[in-house]
């Protein structure tokens, strides 16, 4: 039995904030129990739900050094689904409203803290990975302080590391001279060929220069990281890893997200069904959103967090444009305000056709899922991408950019070969995805049996975590043998 351990920031049903989390709750539970023990570490939040706190039983905790003083690091446990939970407790590291803060010094301290704690903690528990698992910049130093520190122990000799880039815009840079300070990591650590990056520390860095392999969430992403474009500074440090590094597109929870069972949406439905099943939820949402009642409007969703990589600029340039025809749209997110505020104006401006959420809510996502019949995902850049995922499953037909795993996994419509699960475009360009909308419309209005056979199609693909489930597996035993 290999030994596989997860360092995450967040993972579902504990702590999320966008994909990362579905991915670190659900992959671990699809890797082959007869031949690996995967277990996940992850922070205790102030911020988790009380009823998620309370599933957590403590189980010990220590002082750890460091930034010269003496940390508490608790530890509790929680199994679900088979799977094991570790969480590091230390109030004064994981306080506050939200899981990240915008303070980066802060942010730069609390994953070092994690990464050290997340190590220190093993020989307490016993528990002695063949592979450490670690998943964005939060966990950088993990393959760093592995490999350097902790290896002159008998305990973690050997122990081997994995970087998977779930998104390369967030590395996690300060100045050399604090991070060191905070690290503990000599000056040796801080050259252009380890954690120093343009003049400074950083912790993404760190992990793809000391892990053994670097993987990440699609193959399309995995090339396109390799150029100035995508690579956000490090492309060159992606070719030069580029024999060690792998596209693995993500998957999702078949269970979590089924419209037949799925416990948010009053409507059940399958692939069967749905030409009759599927509009009952839209016409919930109408009346929910206060939209007008329309069985036959074309209803877009849109749920996402709202920052720059979303291509919310492209929508906001053309949505005067887009509201002109005969379209819903139903947008449900959070994040930068500008963009919040824009689609608040365009509710206010096209109310009972435009509905904004700007908050997040897991039922209201499943249901905007189920109730639409487009999904808009217009990504300056997307390293996987769940929603369209999400999308596919629930019959609604994603409308994409071109991009990372966006391009992976949703192929394009095409009326002359009947094939395509969805609609795409090329450029970043917001008449471009217009065109490609009204397109949509039109196979949405004036050839419905056409449009019902995407339906089909997306609903038949396999985007469970089946088969990528199977490649992190042959990594592993790759990096093990
Ligand atoms: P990213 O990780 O870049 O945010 P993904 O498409 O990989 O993008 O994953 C986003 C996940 O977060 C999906 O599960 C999506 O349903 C969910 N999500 C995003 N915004 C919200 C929101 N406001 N309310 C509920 N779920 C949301
Ligand atoms: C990141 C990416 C997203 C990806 C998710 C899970 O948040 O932005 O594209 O699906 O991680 O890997």
């Amino acid at each position: 039995m290999k030994k596989i351990l997860f360092v995450a920031s967040e993972g579902v049903p504990f702590i999320k904030t966008g994909g990362l989390a579905d991915v670190v709750g659900s992959l671990p539970k699809c890797i082959d129990k007869r031949y690996f023990d995967v277990r996940v570490i992850l922070p205790r939040y102030t911020c988790m739900r009380q009823e998620i706190k309370d599933r957590m039983q403590y189980v010990t905790h220590f002082y750890m050094d460091f930034h010269y003083r003496s940390e508490y690091v608790g530890m509790l446990e929680a199994e679900v689904d088979g799977i094991h939970f570790y969480f590091i407790d230390n109030e004064s590291m994981f306080n506050g409203f939200k899981p990240y803060s915008d303070y980066v010094l802060d942010e730069i301290t609390k994953w070092a803290f994690f990464s050290k704690a997340a190590l220190s903690i093993l020989p307490v528990i016993d528990f002695r990975p063949d592979i450490i698992h670690c998943h964005d910049w939060q966990t950088g130093l993990v393959p760093v302080y592995l490999k350097e520190r902790f290896q002159g122990g008998e305990f973690y000799r050997g122990i081997k590391s994995v970087m998977t880039i779930h998104n390369l815009k967030f590395q996690g840079k300060w100045d050399v001279k604090t991070v060191q300070e905070i690290t503990g990591l000599s000056s040796y650590y801080f050259t252009p060929d380890k954690l120093e990056c343009y003049k400074d520390a950083n912790l993404l860095k760190g992990g793809l220069v000391f892990a053994d392999a670097i993987t990440t969430v699609s193959g399309t992403y995995a090339e396109e990281i390799k150029t100035p474009f995508f690579g956000e500074g490090l492309d060159g440090l992606m070719r030069a890893r580029s024999h060690d590094l792998r596209g693995i597109v993500n998957g999702i929870d078949y269970d979590d997200f089924n419209p037949a069972t799925d416990k948010y949406i009053k409507h059940k439905y399958n692939a069967i069904n749905f030409r009759k099943e599927k509009v009952k939820n839209k016409r919930a949402m109408q009346a929910y959103l206060g939209l007008e009642q329309n069985d036959k409007v074309m209803m877009i969703g849109i749920v996402s967090r709202l920052t720059d990589q979303k291509g919310l600029d492209l929508i906001a340039y053309v949505m005067d444009e887009l509201c002109q025809d005969a379209i819903q749209l139903v947008v449900l997110g959070t994040g930068e305000e500008r963009y919040e505020n824009m689609f608040r104006h365009f509710a206010w401006k096209y109310g009972g056709k435009v509905s904004a959420n700007i908050y997040y809510s897991e039922d209201l996502s499943h249901q905007v899922y189920a109730a639409c019949d487009a999904f808009l995902m217009p990504s300056l850049f997307e390293p996987c991408g769940l929603s369209q995922l999400m999308s596919l499953r629930y019959g609604t037909v994603p409308i994409v950019r071109e991009t990372g795993g966006l391009k992976d996994t949703v192929q394009p419509y095409n009326e002359f070969e009947n094939t395509g699960t969805g609609f795409s475009f090329a450029n970043y360009n917001a008449h471009e995805m217009l065109a490609t909308i009204r397109y949509a419309e039109h196979i949405y209005y004036d050839e419905k049996r056409e449009w019902n056979k995407i339906i089909d199609r997306g609903m038949a693909a396999d985007f469970s975590w089946a088969v990528s489930a199977r490649k992190y597996q042959e990594m592993y035993d790759w990096l093990l043998s």
